[in-house]
């Protein structure tokens, strides 16, 4: 499957990530954005990236070329009509995403179309294509080189033939596949953000400093970062729109979104991105 052209929507932190892993791992890429700037960035966060491999001794140097080789980037959507995978990771934005979803439909009629969002419907999105068989969910996590997961999710239309085919996607590209169905929030963020949002509740509420937070779930839980810390990394305006999908979603009051978060992402504060979430960045 290594002859297949993936297109990448949207040269973002999760599009890069894939972008990258997708040519390391022998993929032609067609990265796509509606901003030059942000292919440019894109494209020099992936060089950068690569350099560092070489410096590690985890990639040689014709290895680095080769893979650079095999990327390219458009700011034209219908540019990604030759591919026969497209992963999609533009903003989280359901209107965009529907009609992204259309035209890719429409302009790739043989691909499968892939969404890496991260708490969307994919039957909804599905719902928006003539041909709604060949749309499923590829969820990677922040930083996709790093982590090997991806949540294959399952539209109520997705065909038997599309979930085997990005299964072994995913494979091919070095990560282990979980099959998730349609549910908000899928899995991994069901459990991780309400711990999140719980922390902010923490915070709020005054019971410990945000370093004290984030250092009990460190030291006295084993996670790699604390919750704080995950919040910055993953945006709070991202953790805050996934609380709400879950609330939404279920209509349980255990899902609302701690104020304080909704007073930090109305502030602007959202995390490494903006140089300020529950900690201060240069
Ligand atoms: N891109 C590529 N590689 C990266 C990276 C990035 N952004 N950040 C770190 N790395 C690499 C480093 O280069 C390093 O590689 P080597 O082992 O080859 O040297 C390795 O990761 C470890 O990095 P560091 O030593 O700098 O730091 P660390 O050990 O503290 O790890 C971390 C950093 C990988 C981010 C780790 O803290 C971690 O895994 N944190 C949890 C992240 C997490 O839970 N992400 C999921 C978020 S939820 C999500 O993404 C889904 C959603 O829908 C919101």
């Amino acid at each position: 499957m290594s002859e297949l052209t993936i297109g990448v929507v949207g040269a973002g932190t999760m599009g890069q990530g894939i972008a990258q892993v997708a040519i390391t791992s022998g993929f032609q890429v067609v990265l796509c954005d509606v901003a030059e700037a942000s292919l440019e960035r894109g494209q020099a966060a992936i060089d950068k990236r690569l350099a560092k491999l070489v410096d590690k001794e985890k990639l040689d140097d014709p290895g680095r070329q080769a893979a650079l080789a095999r990327l390219t980037s458009t700011t034209q959507l219908d540019g990604l009509a030759g591919c026969q995978v497209i992963i999609e990771a533009a903003p989280e934005d359901p209107e965009l995403k529907e009609r992204l979803f259309r035209d890719l439909d429409a302009l790739a009629p043989h691909a499968i179309l892939a969404s890496n969002t991260s708490s969307l419907s994919l039957t909804r999105l599905a719902a928006v294509c003539e041909r709604p068989e060949r749309v499923v969910g590829m969820h990677f996590f922040n930083p996709v080189p790093v982590l090997e997961l991806v949540e294959v999710i399952r539209a109520e239309q997705t065909s038997d033939a599309t979930v085997e085919a990005v299964q072994d996607l995913a494979e091919r590209l070095g990560k282990t596949a979980v099959l998730i169905a349609d549910a908000p929030g899928f899995a991994v963020n069901r459990l991780l953000v309400p711990m999140i949002n719980e922390a902010a509740f923490l915070l709020q509420e005054g019971v410990a400093s945000a370093d004290d937070i984030d250092a009990s779930m460190k030291l006295g839980a084993a996670h790699p970062m604390g919750p704080l810390q995950l919040a910055d990394l993953i945006g709070l305006d991202v953790c805050l729109a996934i609380m709400e999908v879950l609330q939404q979603g279920f209509g349980d009051p255990k899902y609302r979104p701690c104020p304080l978060l909704r007073r930090m992402v109305a502030a602007g504060y959202l995390g490494r991105k903006s140089g300020r979430g529950f900690h201060v960045y240069d």
